[in-house]
């Protein structure tokens, strides 16, 4: 395999190496490439920027943010329903998207998309991204596709991923066989790798929380945000705060870098905020790949049975010792 093979090379390179049954998966690797190539371009587009945007009116706030989802969903799907191999989609406002042409329906896959996860950053220019993950349907092929077909562990992951666009545009995936990372470069219009058998360095460098609530944190994790304030040179402490807003982009520079994010429980809000299907589930999978761990604050976030698509979870994630740490902590 050349240096820096491009996707579609390594993706090929993958399906020749790994397991029967990868073709499939490739299959689908490649069109969310197509799709986020094509983001790529819209979001470098002056109208993306300004507020004045695809429908031609001058949004603001949530009602561009909403036009933005819609049209970077519509992107989605229709490259993936051009694979014939994915039946359905689902995005965090809970709708299951059957996806209806003759070679989709019969298709054996489904995937979960948050398509602009972070999408307020995208009135300050801050990067956003794409965050998906693909299962075997449950249901027999060919019949409807129903709820009960997303409500899988996330261990039952066969695939995750996400796109960061930023300064690069990058995509990275995990197959269940460590994760790897693509650049953009955006004159060729292809995507080369550029990280391969991503793992979460040994330095535990930064942690992210949203500290506005912190009163309202149980007492256990109020005690260990604390313990990463304190100076401990041994330890690497203090550890620097980072926090985006935007949960891709701080869970990307933890993986990099060395860190834990955190959207925990706070009293008022007991499952915090983000959503097992769409945010947790892919992460962690992709942070477990690359040695790191992801915890609902007492359970690993892959083992915890959906019951409802839009279902909320607490996430503290990123590199293991770090996320353990806060585990004892809770522990008390
Ligand atoms: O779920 C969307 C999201 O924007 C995440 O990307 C981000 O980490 C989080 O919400 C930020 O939420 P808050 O503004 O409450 O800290």
């Amino acid at each position: 395999m050349a240096q820096h093979p491009t996707l579609s090379e390594f993706i090929y390179w993958e399906q020749e190496s790994l397991s029967a049954g990868y073709a499939d998966i490739g299959h689908i690797l490649f069109a969310i490439s197509l799709a986020s190539r094509a983001l790529h371009q819209d979001f470098s587009h002056l109208g993306f920027c300004s507020g004045t945007q695809l429908s031609g009116e001058s949004l603001e706030g949530t009602e561009r943010r909403r036009e933005a989802d819609n049209y970077a969903v519509a992107r989605f799907k229709d490259i993936l329903e051009a694979t014939g191999k994915v039946c359905a989609l689902t995005t965090p406002d809970e709708k299951i998207i059957p996806l209806n042409s003759h070679h989709a329906r019969k298709g054996g896959y489904l995937v979960t998309l948050d398509p602009i996860d972070g999408s307020r950053n995208l009135d300050v220019n801050i990067a956003s991204g794409t965050i998906f993950s693909i299962y075997k349907r449950l249901s027999p092929v060919g019949s409807p596709v129903v709820t009960g077909d997303f409500l899988q562990p996330g261990r039952m992951q066969l695939a995750s991923g996400y796109v960061i666009y930023g300064p690069a545009t990058i995509l990275l995936y995990s197959r269940g066989y460590g994760v790897n990372a693509f650049t953009l470069d955006s004159q060729a219009n292809q995507f080369y790798l550029t990280q391969d058998n991503i793992r979460y360095p040994k330095d535990h460098t930064f942690y992210s929380i949203n500290e506005n609530a912190e009163q309202k944190l149980e007492p256990g994790l109020q005690q260990y945000i604390n313990y990463c304030r304190e100076s401990d040179p041994a330890t690497g402490r203090p550890y620097k705060p980072r926090y985006t807003g935007s949960l891709v982009t701080d869970f990307h520079r933890n993986l990099m870098k060395g860190g834990i994010y955190m959207y925990p429980s706070y009293m008022d809000h007991p499952n915090g905020k983000l959503h097992l299907l769409f945010q947790c589930n892919p992460l962690a999978f992709l942070a477990e790949q690359a040695g790191g761990k992801a915890s609902n604050g007492k359970t690993s976030i892959l083992e915890l049975q959906p019951l409802e698509v839009g279902q909320q979870a607490p996430l503290l994630i990123g590199s293991e010792g770090m996320v353990r740490k806060a585990e004892e902590f809770i522990a008390g």
